[in-house]
């Protein structure tokens, strides 16, 4: 059989499979929806997981020098006014007074190719062409109020990053686990922004979870350790199986670096729309723990022993959005081949080609047909490889369909059971998703297979 690719990602594809086949739905769909705003289904749940999981495995499981934190969404509002979100964490808003749109001004003056930071451009609305109003700061941060009654006193903000709950718990972590500088704290959950323009699916949402990491290090090694976690990062995509023409780094000119930051570079990924950031990696000096310091009064030097002095340690920061890695491994994944016409008509074959530690599911057992001897010997087969791998049991339709299925769900195994599985040869097929061929395994190899296949499709982690 020959196969030819034809790949051509374009979003509305990727949306509708993933509502079709339960990674992503509308969420309040029953309502009517809410605009930009997502649920993750069955498989979704498991592709964000594992993606997280991935992340906090290569952050925390295989260092000596990174340990991990789980801190509150809602924090001391003292916390925002330290770190300057409350008074700096704005984008720039201009609105249609015809049609009453809203957008944000740096995105207009981005897509017309100038600096987003330029100011004599006068603006038109996209949709009805009627001159922008004069842009106008909007604080990005979600207020709510702490007890019953609402007032100016109780208000506090859902975090709109992780990081703050880091530097906050600076001391507490050094106290509790003695670690030295060069070290990392490691902290995944949602963070919540009241975005201008939410879009492009998960890309850019209101709630979404964040994947972030602050390395103190001594001042003057600052540097050298930003070059480390951007080249870090960038190959941790890479070893996902992210393909790496898709990917490039983007440093920051000077006009768009955070008040914080001495240096900042993106991760890019070509999205369909064009290139875009898919993490950030910050040199934020010790802005955000003297803040800390000056507005709590708790000191948070830290004292180097070796030197025998008294600093600010400097902070290089990896900050990645779980929802956006996903998007990029969702499309990165997507694939179509012709596996030749059937039946006179060109046969598409959808696929997902998702590195093996990410599927979200790494094994399907199928028996061949919904068979009284077949069934109970694929149900046995099934609860062997379930302790060992993320798994599904399938024995709806023909098999020809349950094999298109797991190709579109992007399952790198399927194993098969048939009628001389249990008249003959007590072995089984395994079905490779990318090559589709099949191999005949006994059932007692089964797991050492499977494991070796997964592996050489990528696997660290079988
Ligand atoms: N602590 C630094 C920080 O939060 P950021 O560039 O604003 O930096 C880091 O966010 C990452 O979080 C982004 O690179 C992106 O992956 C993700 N992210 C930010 N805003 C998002 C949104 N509205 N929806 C989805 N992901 C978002």
């Amino acid at each position: 059989m020959t196969t030819r690719h034809i790949k051509e990602v374009d979003m509305t594809k990727i949306v509708s499979l993933a509502k079709r086949r339960g990674f992503v739905f509308p969420s309040s769909e029953i309502y009517g929806g809410i605009g930009s705003t997502w649920d993750y289904g069955p498989l979704g749940v498991e592709l964000k997981r594992a993606v997280k999981e991935a992340w906090w495995r290569s952050m925390v499981y295989d260092r000596d020098d990174i340990v991990g934190l789980d801190s509150a969404i809602i924090q001391s509002p003292e916390v925002w006014i330290a770190s300057g979100h409350a008074e700096g964490f704005t984008d720039p808003l201009v609105e249609c007074p015809t049609c009453h749109k809203r957008y944000r001004e740096d995105h207009l003056l981005e897509a017309l190719g100038q600096p987003a930071t330029a100011t004599d451009i006068d603006l038109k609305c996209p949709d009805d062409g009627a001159q922008l109003s004069a842009p106008r700061l909007f604080n990005l941060m979600f207020e709510t109020h702490v007890g019953p009654v609402q007032d100016t006193a109780n208000k506090v903000w859902l975090r709109p990053e992780t990081a703050q709950g880091i530097f906050i718990n600076f001391d507490n972590v050094i106290v509790a686990t003695r670690k030295k500088v060069p070290f990392g704290i490691a902290q995944i959950g949602k963070s919540f922004r009241n975005e201008i323009t939410p879009g492009n699916f998960i890309f850019r949402t209101r709630e979404f979870e964040q994947m972030e990491m602050e390395f103190f290090v001594k001042p003057g090694e600052e540097d050298e350790w930003y070059d480390y976690w951007i080249k870090t990062r960038f190959q941790w995509f890479l070893d996902l199986g992210v393909r790496a023409e898709n990917l490039r780094t983007r440093p920051h000119d000077e006009s768009e670096l955070a008040h914080y930051a001495k240096g900042a570079t993106d991760v890019e990924y070509l999205f369909p729309w064009g290139w875009s950031e898919l993490e950030g990696i910050a040199s934020r000096t010790d802005f955000d723990l003297s803040r800390h310091e000056e507005h709590s009064g708790k000191k948070l030097q830290y004292f180097d022993q070796e030197e025998n002095e008294h600093y600010w340690p400097y902070v290089i920061e990896p900050a990645l959005g779980a929802d956006r890695a996903a998007l990029a491994i969702l499309v990165d994944a997507y694939d179509e081949e012709s596996v030749g016409p059937e039946g006179g008509k060109e046969d598409i074959r959808v696929l997902l080609r998702f590195h093996p530690d990410i599927a979200p599911v790494q094994v399907a057992v199928l028996p061949l047909s919904r068979n009284d001897k077949l069934v109970p010997k694929a149900k046995e087969v099934h609860d062997t490889l379930r302790r060992l791998f993320r798994t599904q049991y399938d024995d709806a339709q023909s098999i020809g369909r349950r094999y298109r299925r797991q190709d579109e769900i992007g399952t790198p195994l399927c194993v098969t059971v048939d009628f001389e599985t249990v008249e003959t040869d007590d072995s089984v097929t395994i079905r490779n998703r990318d090559t589709m061929t099949q191999i005949r395994v006994p059932i007692a190899d089964l797991a050492d297979q499977v494991r070796e296949q997964l592996r050489g499709m990528g696997s660290t982690r079988v």
